[in-house]
């Protein structure tokens, strides 16, 4: 296979607080071709959005990448000066979806003008030519090139989220982080906006990064699935497996904890106790103090990553010879 549009290597992104150290990804390692989708789960508070922030390196203070590489295009971007990132990678490389985002649109302008600005800004466009190119990107949004003139106030919040994911394809980067982007919306429109993702990845052949707390919006889309506990990514895979055959006694949690989608109709679980905190993780398995499996063994040592199916990891000391 050709080389990874991004490879993560034991990225460590750490937050500096006067409380003490907070991991919030803690020796993260992942893949992704060009084309594909990466879905990544986890409890709110698992590290998702921090290492998002970290791959277009806009972690805020004070938190900062500690350690690690990030290898976009075949560069390590961790590398880069900001300017040289700026100028290079992120927007025209790496673009995010931030999660609220389309509540944060400004309410002085117009949608129009809003988008047109990124043209501006990164390819030195006259405001005519970007406002030419924010109706292009409208219509492959599914938005009314006429609506340009719109204020965020008149859209719906699906039409506002739509807009932000115009402007996050603006200059037609080759990955897209799009954190948490259905969270706010109802499950109607949340469904157009999966379709919608769906779209521009089979047809733009964008590589997405999709991040959700709720895994069954993740199988929707993703090619291959990663599981965050606590700062770590705990199981990785296709996501036909990690959805139909999880390994990781977390994953089984969480998909026990949301209506699954397609297939039979069963009692919820939920996960008893609380997430990690990240100051001061658990020894071990950082999973143990609420795992049903946990052994004498995961309280003490780390469970190695091991390949349990073709291209399917886990962390986990049950699967290990
Ligand atoms: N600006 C910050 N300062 C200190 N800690 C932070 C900051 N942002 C996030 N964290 C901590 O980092 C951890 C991961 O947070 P986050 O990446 O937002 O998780 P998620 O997106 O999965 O909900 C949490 O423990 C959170 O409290
Ligand atoms: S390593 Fe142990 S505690 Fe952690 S998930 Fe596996 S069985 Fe549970
Ligand atoms: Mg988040």
């Amino acid at each position: 296979m050709s080389e990874p549009l991004l490879e993560v290597k034991n990225l460590k992104t750490y937050f500096y607080t006067l409380r003490g150290i907070v991991r919030a990804v803690d020796d993260v390692s992942f893949e992704l071709y060009r084309g594909e989708s990466l879905g990544l789960a986890g409890e709110s508070g698992c590290g998702k959005s921090t290492l998002a922030f970290s791959l277009i390196r806009l972690v805020p203070p004070p938190g900062k990448i500690s350690g690690g590489t990030i290898i976009f295009e075949g560069r390590d971007v961790t590398k880069m000066s900001e300017e040289e990132f700026r100028r290079e990678v992120r927007w025209r490389g790496i673009s995010m979806i931030f999660q609220g985002a389309m509540n944060v649109l400004n309410p002085v302008y117009t949608i129009g003008d809003q988008i047109a600005e990124v043209f501006m800004i990164h390819k030195g466009y006259s405001k005519r030519e970007g406002l030419e190119e924010a109706k292009k990107l409208l219509q492959l949004v599914g938005i009314e090139p006429r609506r340009v003139k719109s204020y965020p106030f008149e859209l719906s919040g699906g039409m506002k989220q739509r807009a932000v994911i115009a402007m996050a394809l603006a200059l037609s980067p080759p990955l897209v982080i799009a954190d948490e982007p259905t969270t706010a919306l109802d499950v109607v429109v949340q469904a157009q906006i999966l379709n919608l993702m769906k779209r521009l990845k089979n047809e733009l052949r964008t590589s997405i990064m999709l991040i959700s707390h709720d895994l069954s919006i993740i199988a929707e889309v993703a090619d291959k699935i990663a599981i965050m506990y606590g700062g770590k990514i705990v199981e990785y895979g296709p996501s036909d497996l990690v959805y139909n055959n999880p390994r990781h006694p977390y994953t089984r949690a969480l998909l026990n904890s949301i209506p699954r989608l397609r297939g039979e109709i069963r009692d919820l679980t939920w996960i008893p106790g609380t997430p990690p905190d990240l100051i001061n993780p658990p020894p071990g398995c950082r999973f143990h103090p609420r795992c049903p499996h946990a052994m004498e063994r995961c309280k003490k040592e780390e469970p190695p990553v091991v390949e349990v199916d073709r291209n399917h990891y886990v962390a986990c000391w049950l699967y290990t010879k």
